[in-house]
């Protein structure tokens, strides 16, 4: 794995670079009553209407294991295989390098029923792309006691009550003329769930499928296997009964029903938060650690069967089953914005291609990629995506140039991104290219020799980090015309998801990103998502505190998650001139900070505890306020709003608060801290409040 970005990041950054927090008190710096004053008339900004989006790519078991519905673990059998790294000088970015396994290796996640053997067979490929099936001897197989192959899926197969799962496999057969059974049934194999009989193997590769309908009376469970088996052991006496099995699948009801879908109760929890954007395909996994490890999209299209899959960066395999297909469909699931990074011919291990002619294969398939999510059917790439199941060309307003490439320290990305930005924009002028040079890292060079639409700035913080740096954007320079693109943030506090510590830290930030929206004009959190089945780093969580957990069963929003809900649900269209007095601060000690290689002296940062943002809906004239206390004391506070005529004396208060900042969800207690609206009264032009500790409010107030 990449050792810079993902060692460093693997641990919260703060203390990766060995800043360690201490609260010397937590004290109010004023006594004076705050004061947030707002000018209604006065709009800074109309707000974008794509602002809030969401951030993915294939980590912590984000798709595979997580969104793709599939419920099947190493259905394409090459969990274990080896792509051996290549120099981008070798390499040829048009051509498929098939993978090897290790001598002697085991299928990995499947296992034996009966007296079946079962081993990795690269001679019997499916085809070029699936090279690796696997071989199931059944000569043991008797009448009353079956041969065949389980699966556990990812730490369990979820079965719930009347639920159809839809069943699939390639299958060519040696000495073997008789039926396979398919049963849905529990990890013991004493409870069957649905069964199904398929008939017909030959000695061809062939299709097949069925479905498993479950009853009415079970209790939803995950601990369970799918299993295939035969009571036949073959024609001959002297042979072996032989299977080869490929892309064994088995599929849930999806969201909204689309064909290779995602899981019906993530996608609810995104569809609940009402995103208006997507970045894919990452993150580092648009980079992969080698050349031939990138998302190579063209890999990622087509029928499933014909993708070869990949090694992901973060350490496992990815079989690219949620392709850049699949990507689109997220998009229309959730009437998503796709925003595009592409790969710009660098690696997480540092290699990298140079501005050239060398650079050029990659810039081509850039701008391929951007025909196969815009064209229409006359074109080539168009074509493939309605081959696909998209007959719509999607509207694709952003691309973005790489990722992170202010790692790349030899100096070649303003080149590289001008190769892209020229090529992109004399083919598609109305696209907007973001740079991955943004202003957060003083240390990168930020040379730009064509002038990005974006560029894309990350911020993973400790609470007080994130809070201290609130008011950033406020003293932004306004001349430059690039605009900023939040792309990957979060507040680094809880594990495998975020608590009241990060959603405070996180609203604080989100106040700051609303503000600034004239110059901030999207924002997203990453990483979202977390398989919580096997904490462990390197099992099933590579990195900690993501917006979303789950397990095979079960999924729920972290603090962090309900805290962006209710921002998103509360945006307005206008930003509103906003600004406060009196506000508290809280002091905090940084000890033993490392930077550039220089351990800092300790340092004292007096840090505002009160967060603020005021936008307001045009057609209704409502004005939302959002006020964030991080204390751990109630904060009394004033509002007070020109501009208006009136302010009516009722409105209503979204809160989100916890008894404390360690307060979180989890996968056994998903709901412990969730919003609440209530009606609030005594409202005016002027009016002070007591704000909770630990608390997120958003007023809704109407005007007259
Ligand atoms: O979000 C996790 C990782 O953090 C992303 O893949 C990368 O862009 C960043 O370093």
């Amino acid at each position: 794995m990449n050792l810079i970005k993902s060692l460093t990041r693997m641990l919260a950054p703060a203390k990766a670079a060995g800043v360690f927090a201490l609260f010397a008190a937590s004290a109010l710096a004023q006594n004076a009553m705050p004061v947030i004053q707002i000018s209604a008339d006065k709009v800074v900004a109309k707000m974008p209407p794509t602002f809030y989006g969401l951030m993915t790519e294939e980590i912590n078991y984000a798709y595979e294991g997580g969104l793709y519905g599939e419920l099947i673990r190493n259905r394409a059998f090459k969990a274990d295989a080896i792509q051996q790294p290549i120099k981008p000088e070798d390499y040829d970015p048009a051509k498929y390098y098939p993978v090897k396994l290790p001598h002697g290796s085991a299928p990995k996640f499947w296992s034996t029923v009966g007296a079946a053997k079962i081993s990795l067979d690269t001679n019997t490929p499916l085809n070029t792309a699936l090279n690796v099936s696997l071989k199931l001897d059944v000569s043991g197989a008797s009448k009353n006691s079956p041969a065949g192959i389980a699966n556990g899926g990812y730490w369990g197969i979820p079965v719930k009550p009347n639920t159809t799962y839809h069943a699939s496999f390639f299958a060519k057969g040696k000495h073997f003329n008789g039926a396979l059974t398919v049963s849905l049934e529990s990890a013991d194999g004493k409870k069957v769930y649905s069964q199904a009989v398929i008939s017909g193997v030959s000695g061809d590769w062939e299709k097949f499928e069925t479905t498993l309908t479950t009853g009415s009376d079970l209790t939803p469970s995950k601990e369970n296997r799918l299993v295939i088996s035969t009571t036949k052991n073959g024609t001959f006496f002297n042979h072996h009964g032989t299977i080869w099995l490929q892309q064994v699948s088995l599929m849930p009801p999806t969201f909204k029903d689309r064909p290779n879908g995602n899981r019906t109760d993530i996608a609810q929890l995104l569809d609940d938060a009402h995103p208006k954007f997507l970045r894919f395909p990452g993150g580092n996994y648009v980079e992969g650690d080698y050349f031939n490890e990138r998302f190579n999209w063209k890999e990622t299209v087509g029928p499933v069967e014909q993708r070869p899959g990949h090694r992901s960066c973060w350490g496992y395999w990815s079989t690219d089953g949620f392709g850049l297909p699949e990507y689109l469909g997220w998009c229309q699931d959730h009437g998503m914005e796709p925003v595009l990074a592409v790969f710009a011919g660098y690696c997480l291990k540092h290699d990298v291609i140079p501005a050239g002619p060398k650079l050029e294969p990659y810039v081509q398939e850039a701008l391929e990629e951007i025909e196969y999510v815009t064209g229409d059917a006359s074109t080539k790439w168009g074509a493939q995506r309605v081959k696909d199941g998209y007959p719509n060309p999607f509207k694709l307003r952003y691309v973005e140039i790489g990722n992170e490439d202010w790692f790349d320290r030899s100096g070649a990305y303003d080149a590289r991104f001008a190769q892209f930005f020229d090529a992109i924009k004399a083919k598609y002028p109305q696209l907007k290219i973001i740079s991955t040079v943004g202003y957060e890292h003083p240390e990168a060079q930020q040379v730009h020799s064509r002038t990005p639409d974006l560029v894309d700035e990350h911020y993973y913080r400790s609470e007080e980090e994130m809070e201290a740096q609130s008011f950033v954007y406020d003293a932004r320079d306004r001349s430059n015309p690039t605009k900023i693109f939040v792309g990957e943030w979060a507040t680094r506090v809880g594990s495998p998801t975020p608590n009241m510590a990060g959603a405070l830290g996180d609203a604080a930030w989100m106040c700051c990103m609303e503000r600034n929206a004239d110059i901030v004009h999207m924002h997203c959190y990453a990483p979202l998502f977390v398989n919580v089945s096997d904490l462990g780093t390197g099992r099933s969580m590579q990195w900690k505190s993501d917006l979303i957990g789950y397990d095979a069963l079960n999924s729920y929003g972290s603090p962090s998650y309900y805290a962006q809900k209710i921002f998103s649900e509360h945006q307005g269209d206008e930003v509103i001139t906003v600004s406060a007095q009196n506000l508290p601060t809280y002091t905090w000690i940084q000890n033993n900070r490392t930077r550039n290689g220089q351990v800092q002296p300790p340092r004292t940062n007096e840090v505002k505890s009160l967060f603020y943002s005021a936008t307001r809906d045009s057609a209704s004239g409502k004005i939302i306020v959002k006020i964030v206390n991080r204390a751990d004391a109630a904060q009394e506070a004033n509002v007070e709003i020109n501009g208006v005529n009136s302010i009516a004396a009722e409105g209503t208060a979204t809160v989100l608060k916890a008894d404390n900042r360690d307060a979180t969800n989890a996968i056994n207690d998903p709901k412990h801290v969730v919003p609440d609206t209530e009606k609030v009264t005594g409202l005016g032009t002027s009016f002070s409040r007591s704000y909770p500790p630990c608390s997120i409010t958003i007023l809704e107030l109407s005007t007259k």
